[in-house]
């Protein structure tokens, strides 16, 4: 997480900016803090705007880049300094980088109150109009004493006092990932315009054949008059005969499947019975919309994955498929198809047991498998603790909250080993207790 932090003071030395560089220094793990120096903003004279000066416009800059902001505030006559309240001015008046930003607030001071009464006083200034920042309510950190606070290598003396700091600023990076969320963008949730029933139509969908019909290859082939047996069929890298291109596609080591741009499932590759298949399909199933292929609770997640690979936030998506014990690693790969001009065709989902490669890989190089003590998926059956209680759809394998950010690629999947008795899924059909 990317912090600034402002020290309310221009003094050559400042105890204040001392206590920004020791959060910055000692808790580098949990933020990124940059300081930023106010020794050059010139005093706040709206009749001679400086908005535009590269002070200003510094300052300005790196606080709207920045996720939240620290300041620390020292304590002049019962307020804060003149310096500070200038700059706060030049931020609020023809430019508004505070504005939603979310702010933490510290303060050191010569005596026992730790700059308490200018930290409440600030508080007052950054919310209103025209600064409108979002101050963390309460979490305060008051520094008192603070001569006696650092040691030489400016580090805080007292561990509890860095025990209590350390708290404040946990507490303050959770509040700015729940302001940043709620100032960010709506969700996205134009996934839901994802047709899974195949209504639309792209310029291959074969009209007039009636999807759910169980001889729906047939009557397409029929109606297309498409190439078939020993016709032979131009590629842009060859030409096979139909013939060849099913010997060549049912012998590949993988399951393949081909759902058109209209979301409609229209190919996979004959390498196996339904019932040897890690993806069981048979071929009444050809022909279906994708609607048809996925157990009603998965609906949601393929609408995202589909959507993804539709609008190209990614053009490739990896789900393990949990259920198949240390013998097999079953993984389904979503890869969107784009034509010459790059425009979206479809997905060409193939399925595949990585284990045998990972086991040759590890054969010939001499390696075992080893578990890596601080993994969060468990080495065999890459369950992570997480999924372990929301029950992956073992269909399509996505799991409640595997969808749709590119899910753990380890773990994906539950690790549950009883049985998941899935709905058949049309398309993959996958069950991880058939193989
Ligand atoms: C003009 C002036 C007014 C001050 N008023 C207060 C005050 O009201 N309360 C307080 O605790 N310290 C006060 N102090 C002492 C500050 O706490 C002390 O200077 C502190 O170091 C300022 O923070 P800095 O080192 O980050 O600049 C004042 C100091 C100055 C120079």
């Amino acid at each position: 997480m990317k912090l600034v932090g402002i020290a309310g003071s221009v003094a050559d030395k400042s105890y204040n900016r001392l206590l920004l560089k020791f959060i910055a220094t000692h808790f580098s793990d949990t933020v990124d803090v940059e300081i930023l120096d106010i020794q050059d903003v010139p005093m706040f004279n709206q009749s001679d705007d400086q908005t535009d000066s590269d002070a200003v416009q510094y300052l300005s800059h790196k606080i709207k880049q920045a996720d939240g902001v620290i300041i620390a505030t020292p304590e002049h006559n019962h307020t804060i300094t003149a310096a500070l309240k200038s700059v706060i001015e030049w931020l609020s008046f023809k430019i508004h980088p505070l504005s939603g930003k979310p702010v933490m607030i510290v303060g050191a001071s010569y005596y026992d109150q730790g700059s308490s009464r200018a930290q409440l006083n600030l508080r007052q200034i950054l919310e209103s109009p025209g600064v409108d920042a979002i101050v963390m309510p309460g979490n305060e950190f008051l520094l008192g004493e603070v001569k006696e606070a650092f040691d030489d290598q400016h580090n805080l003396k007292d561990a509890r006092t860095v025990s209590f700091l350390k708290e404040t600023l946990e507490k303050f990076v959770k509040f700015v990932k729940v302001i940043n969320t709620m100032n960010g963008p709506a969700e996205d949730d134009s996934w839901k315009s994802e047709d899974l029933e195949a209504h639309g139509k792209v310029e291959t969908t074969i009209e007039g054949v009636n999807m759910h019909a169980a001889d729906w290859v047939e009557q397409a082939a029929a109606k297309t008059n498409a190439a078939t047996g020993d016709d032979y069929v131009k590629l842009d890298r060859g030409v096979l005969t139909v013939n060849q291109l099913n010997y060549f596609l049912n012998s590949m080591p993988m399951e393949l499947t081909y759902a058109d741009a209209n979301n409609q499932f229209i190919y996979y590759n004959h390498n196996a019975e339904a019932k040897d298949m890690m993806a069981a399909r048979t071929p009444a199933q050809a022909g279906n919309p994708m609607a048809d292929c996925h157990p009603k609770r998965a609906i949601p997640h393929v609408q995202q994955v589909i959507h993804m690979l539709r609008t190209g936030k990614t053009d490739l998506f990896k789900l393990p498929v949990p259920g198949n014990g240390p013998e097999k690693y079953i993984m389904h790969y979503y890869q969107a198809m784009h034509d010459a001009k790059g425009d979206y065709k479809g997905i060409n989902e193939f399925v595949l047991d990585i284990l045998p490669i990972v086991k040759y890989y590890l054969a010939h190089t001499g390696q075992v498998l080893a578990k890596d003590p601080n993994a969060k998926a468990d080495a065999i059956s890459g369950a992570s603790a997480k999924s372990a209680d929301t029950k992956p759809d073992s269909v399509s394998g996505a799991s409640a909250d595997a969808v749709p950010e590119q899910p753990d690629e380890v773990s994906g999947a539950s690790a549950d080993p009883e049985p998941v008795e899935p709905e058949v899924d049309s398309i993959s059909g996958a069950s991880g207790n058939d193989n």
